[in-house]
């Protein structure tokens, strides 16, 4: 399973390129506003940065709009997906950057039919957001295995890229489902390297090592 981080910020990622441990990145409007600056500029940095999928969401509500924007984003850099909403407009222009050869990740998506149509009009990844879900009593990741399930039956290309992660069991499970991407922020690829067990066991060891070094002195 590939990790992509989900930020607008350079400064975040910077640390996690330097260790080697992100496949790509995720963006979306919110985060992009947090940054200030020229969105452009940040989305090329991210890219030189990340060597690897960039997704850039247009913000556009019409398809046409959503095509002209798409284009644009995707001439920024090689890097960059086209980020799109699942909705009519979107799933229109989807269809017709991907004909282009313009790699589309349909975001915002809550329901397996929503990926399927996605899917269905050349999607490079879809996007279900999974915390949204838990926040309003459902379980998120029950739509990650229909989606897997749906694709892999299919035969469908297009990536499951599992989205608005809130927690390392989102991450394991996604990896035990079968999804293709799982984009966290910076703050839960934090999580995932944190177990007190390796604090002690490392705090013993070297204690260990230094009495063991006093005793020969
Ligand atoms: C995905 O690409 C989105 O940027 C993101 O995962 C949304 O997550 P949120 O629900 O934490 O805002």
């Amino acid at each position: 399973m590939k990790l992509f981080v989900d930020t607008g910020s350079v400064k975040e990622i910077e640390p996690l390129t330097a260790l080697g441990l992100l496949d790509g990145a995720t963006t979306n409007p919110s985060l992009m506003a947090k940054e200030g600056g020229d969105p452009r500029a940040i989305i090329r940095q991210i890219c030189g940065l990340v060597q690897g999928p960039v997704s850039a969401e247009v913000v556009a509500t019409d398809a046409d709009g959503m095509i002209r924007e798409g284009r644009d984003l995707a001439g920024i850099d090689p890097h960059v997906v086209v980020k799109v909403p699942f909705t009519r407009a979107g799933v229109a222009a989807c269809r017709t950057l991907a004909s282009e050869g313009i790699r589309v990740n349909v975001t915002l998506i809550f329901s397996a039919p929503q990926a399927w149509l996605a899917a269905k009009v050349g999607a490079a990844y879809v996007s279900p957001f999974v915390g949204r879900l838990d926040d309003i009593g459902m379980t998120g990741m029950h739509l990650i295995q229909e989606i897997v399930d749906l694709f892999s039956h299919a035969g469908y290309a297009t990536e499951v890229l599992v989205a608005s992660v809130r927690n390392p069991v989102h991450v394991v499970e996604a990896g035990r489902m079968g999804a293709h991407v799982v984009t966290c922020p910076p703050a839960i690829i934090d999580q995932l390297f944190k177990h007190p067990l390796t604090d002690i066991g490392l705090e013993k060891f070297l204690k260990d090592w230094q009495k063991a070094q006093g005793a020969k002195a």
